[in-house]
């Protein structure tokens, strides 16, 4: 079957897009850039889509000609910049189906969401709900699916909680009781591949959720345990302080989860497996089934202590340049600066040049990596000045290299620093 995939280069669409290929199905993946996406199939049609710019019909209608099924696997957990719920999961999803209808597409296959029903609270599931109700009252054959978190390789739910599970004191909200019931991503594959490729599930609105409820306390207790065999240490933040702590987080774009996502973890994220297991003839499997499978590496341990400390190593370098840039110019005394550069060789009318300059160097470069602009530019830059400043220094001032508070010494963790937070920014 011809397969258009939107979302192809996240979680559960990388998940998908392989599965539908091993069965022989050609897949259309979109894929918001087209450049940087990670070819990781080949036997794919890759196609650049924005679901926040392609808000009409005729933005999609050219994509689905000879498209049998459409599988909709976009999707955001909070807005940012330029990325909002009512373009990414209303607007754009409703023009994307009533082309699929126009176009004379078979079936369309949304994965929304648990909790995107009656009660729906938040803007997510609200913006959520609002695609599939009008995707429900189109002719043309559909399945919904909404699933509960989904668990497994590459899942950015997953990452967050093994790296939380991993630190000393692991915060819960409040006594870490909502209940969630995760599914394994290799359960949600099995359902989308038989909704593409049988009708039974047509014009059906499936509830997708592990076999068991349980909290996130025990949840993360289990995920402490998977990776290290430790006992979880948890830390309470009160609701409303997590609430504020994540609405800062959030602002600041700092935290992976917002003050909306605090607020549907609260609400909890459970259903009956039952529907599941009637529409696709599988029970899904158990969290500590898939934990005993699939035993921790070093690199799950890696990645989960590194995941805080990634985002610390980039913010203290971009201080520590912000911070010589302010001293250099403003705090130490200008007569001493200048002194030192006439050591160096610097001739007293180009001294204000090079100290200025270099502050403000200093500041440019701070400033780019405490806001995450080209990262790999500005690390290399900064590698290239490190090695610049040190070898003048050495050639002209080899004594500092004695120095007892170590000035030059110094640059060399600093250039390993420097080399690791880039590892670590590559995408
Ligand atoms: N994972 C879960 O636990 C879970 C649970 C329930 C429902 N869901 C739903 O399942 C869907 C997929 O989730 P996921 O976990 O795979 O999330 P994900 O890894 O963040 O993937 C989201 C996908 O949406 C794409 N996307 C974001 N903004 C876009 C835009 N403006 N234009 C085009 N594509 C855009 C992303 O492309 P880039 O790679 O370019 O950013 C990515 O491919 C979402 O609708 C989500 O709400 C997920």
């Amino acid at each position: 079957m011809n397969i258009l995939l939107t979302g192809a280069g996240g979680f559960i669409g990388s998940h998908l897009l392989r599965a539908l290929t091993r069965e022989g199905h050609w897949v259309v993946a979109c894929v918001r850039n087209l450049q940087g996406a990670k070819r990781s199939v080949v036997v794919a049609d890759y196609i650049a889509c924005d679901f926040a710019r392609d808000l009409g019909e005729e933005a999609w209608l050219p994509r689905l000609t000879n498209i049998d099924v459409i599988i909709n696997a976009v999707g955001i957990i909070r807005e940012s910049c330029g990325q909002r719920f009512a373009a990414l999961h209303t607007d754009t999803p409703i023009a994307l189906f009533r082309a699929a209808a126009k176009a004379g597409v078979r079936k369309v296959i949304q994965i929304s969401a648990l909790g995107a029903d009656a009660g729906a609270r938040s803007q997510y599931h609200l913006s959520k709900r609002a695609a599939d109700e009008a995707l429900a009252g189109l002719d043309i054959d559909w399945t919904i699916l909404c699933p509960s978190i989904v668990y497994g390789a590459g899942a950015k739910s997953t990452a967050l909680f093994r790296a939380l599970a991993s630190l000393p004191f692991t915060p819960l909200v409040g006594d870490g009781n909502q209940r969630i019931q995760p599914l394994h991503i290799d359960d949600l594959v099995r359902a989308v591949v038989q909704a593409v490729e049988d009708n039974s599930t047509n014009r059906q609105h499936i509830e997708l959720v592990g076999p068991h409820a349980i909290t996130m306390r025990e949840l993360l207790a289990k995920q402490r345990q998977w990776l290290d065999g430790g006992e979880l240490r948890p830390l309470a933040i009160p609701y409303p302080l997590a609430l504020r702590l994540a609405q800062l987080g959030g602002f600041l774009g700092a935290t992976p989860i917002d003050r909306g996502s605090v607020e549907m973890l609260q609400r909890g994220n459970c259903a009956d497996v039952t529907p599941l297991i009637a529409a696709f003839n599988f029970r899904p499997q158990s969290l500590d089934a898939m934990l005993q499978k699939t035993p921790a590496s070093d690199a799950d341990r890696w990645h989960a202590r590194l995941y805080f400390l990634a985002p610390l190593l980039r913010y203290s370098l971009a201080l520590l340049w912000i911070f010589t840039a302010i001293t250099s110019a403003f705090l130490y005394p200008q007569e001493k600066s200048y002194a030192l550069l006439e050591e160096v060789g610097i001739d007293e009318i180009a001294q204000p040049f090079f100290l200025y300059g270099a502050a403000l160097l200093d500041l440019l470069l701070g400033t780019a990596l405490l806001l995450r602009r080209h990262v790999t530019a500005v690390a290399l830059l900064q590698i290239a000045t490190i090695l610049a400043y040190s070898l003048i220094i050495t050639i002209t001032l080899p004594e500092f290299w004695l120095h007892p508070y170590g000035p030059i010494s110094k640059n060399i963790p600093l250039l390993v620093a420097t080399l690791i937070m880039l590892q670590l920014e590559r995408k």
